[in-house]
């Protein structure tokens, strides 16, 4: 028996809206929206303002009202919503990456608590049903990495950006289409790509990271210099999310990188996201679809709504007391970095240096960094330093030095 869903949807914008007319539109699933609340009663929408309220209180305190969707750009009142609804009861559906990222353990305690369900698929790499696919079909301790683009504002930038469009118009363009976040330095700072990050590693290998403990480092000083490197090389440029098991530890980041032309990621451009999920015996399985926009992120929305006719729950199967695994970034990453100015980049801390150009207006070295130790240097703030990553794998320190360790100082010339 399917349960009968009557939903009470929060907020109007990219999704929500596409949620209405998808939802309308599909006849699949049997479920009625009973009330819209939104923020502002004055903005134009696509639909009747008599469709709308104003007081989050008429679903919250609406017992016939049993699931929530909500899908409203400010994640500190998300929080509240959420929180409430599973409170009393109700099944909560969420795109909303942040809010989930910084209250996951709390909201799943809430949850189970009151025998809700809480699912966000849309919440990472929009339509691609990553999520359920690691809580359901990966339901195992075989997984050893997930990598991929995560973002599809960064990939727009980053695709138009080899095309020659400034990063600029880029992404107003990303902004227009409807991909950004309201506030879009938490797109290309890597901050979107960080909390969707803190959820697969939750759903990839059951651990709790907060997300000031993962590192992210945006495009936002990607110049024409590393673009014209990727060129000559043959590499495209492509924000990642990575999070790999490496003995009884997890390293885990959001980086631009160099992909080569045989890498899964090289051809996938605009707002396209994909991941890639490595298991001990099947090897590496690709996942690739539309990351972002109104019925992209609408349709894993739906989805969530149509599991829940089915009254699904995560079930969290990899979170253990007892699990070993825990969380570093503590490893050694070749990295390039390049500056108009020498002296920016022998701040940086290289332990062994590969490669070193130096001209006029601009120089780069190339070489391995201890990925710990770039904290220090707030790279997503220093204009003036582009790092991007190269590649190749990253190492513990015992597989790249023998014999003593020591931060290379020398470097270019001032
Ligand atoms: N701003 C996000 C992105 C929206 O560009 O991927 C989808 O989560």
């Amino acid at each position: 028996m399917s349960k009968e869903l009557n939903i009470g949807l929060v907020g109007f914008g990219c999704v929500g809206s596409g949620l209405y007319e998808v939802l309308n539109k599909s006849k699949l699933i049997d479920a009625t929206i009973k009330k819209i609340v939104v923020q502002d009663p004055y903005k134009e929408r696509s639909i009747s303002k008599t469709n709308f309220s104003f007081d989050i209180n008429d679903i919250l305190a609406d017992d016939e009202i049993n699931t929530v969707v909500e899908l409203i750009n400010d994640s500190d009142e998300a929080y509240k919503i959420v929180k409430k609804a599973l409170e009393s009861g109700k099944d909560v559906v969420s795109a909303n990456k942040k809010l989930i990222a910084e209250h996951l353990d709390e909201l799943i305690f809430i949850a189970a608590k009151n025998n809700a369900s809480f699912l966000y698929e849309g919440a990472v790499a929009g339509s691609i049903p990553i999520i359920r696919n690691l809580e359901e079909y990966y339901n195992n301790d075989s997984l050893t990495s997930i990598e991929g683009i995560v973002n599809g504002t960064t990939n727009y930038i980053l695709t138009k950006s080899n095309d020659g469009v400034d990063y600029d118009t880029a992404l107003k363009e990303a902004q227009k289409l409807g991909f950004a976040e309201l506030d879009p330095t938490l797109d290309v700072d890597g901050f979107d790509s960080k909390y969707k990050l803190v959820l697969l590693l939750k759903h990839a290998f059951g651990l709790n990271v907060a997300p000031e403990e993962v590192q992210n480092i945006g495009i936002r000083n990607v110049t024409k210099y590393e673009i014209a490197y990727a060129n000559e090389k043959g590499y495209r440029i492509k924000l990642f999310s990575k999070a790999e098991k490496i003995g009884d530890n997890v390293v885990g980041f959001v980086a631009p990188h160099f992909v080569k032309k045989d890498h899964f990621a090289f051809g996938v451009d605009n707002e396209f996201n994909a991941l890639v999920v490595e298991a001990l015996f099947s090897d590496k399985q690709l996942f690739i679809g539309k990351g972002a926009g109104s019925y992209p992120t609408a349709s894993a929305v739906l989805s969530d709504i149509s599991a829940l006719k089915f009254e699904y729950k995560y079930e969290y199967r990899k979170t253990s007391e007892d699990s070993q695994l825990s969380f570093t970034n503590d490893f050694f990453l070749k990295v390039y970095i390049g500056s108009p100015f020498v002296e920016a980049i022998n701040q940086i801390p290289f332990y062994r240096v590969d490669e070193l150009f130096q001209s006029d207006d601009y120089a780069y070295q190339t070489g391995w960094v201890k990925f710990s130790e770039l904290e220090d240097y707030n790279l997503n703030h220093r204009k003036e330093i582009s790092l991007v990553i190269l590649p190749e794998p990253f190492k513990g320190s015992e597989s790249l030095f023998s014999g003593k360790l020591e931060r290379h100082r020398v470097a270019l010339e001032v």
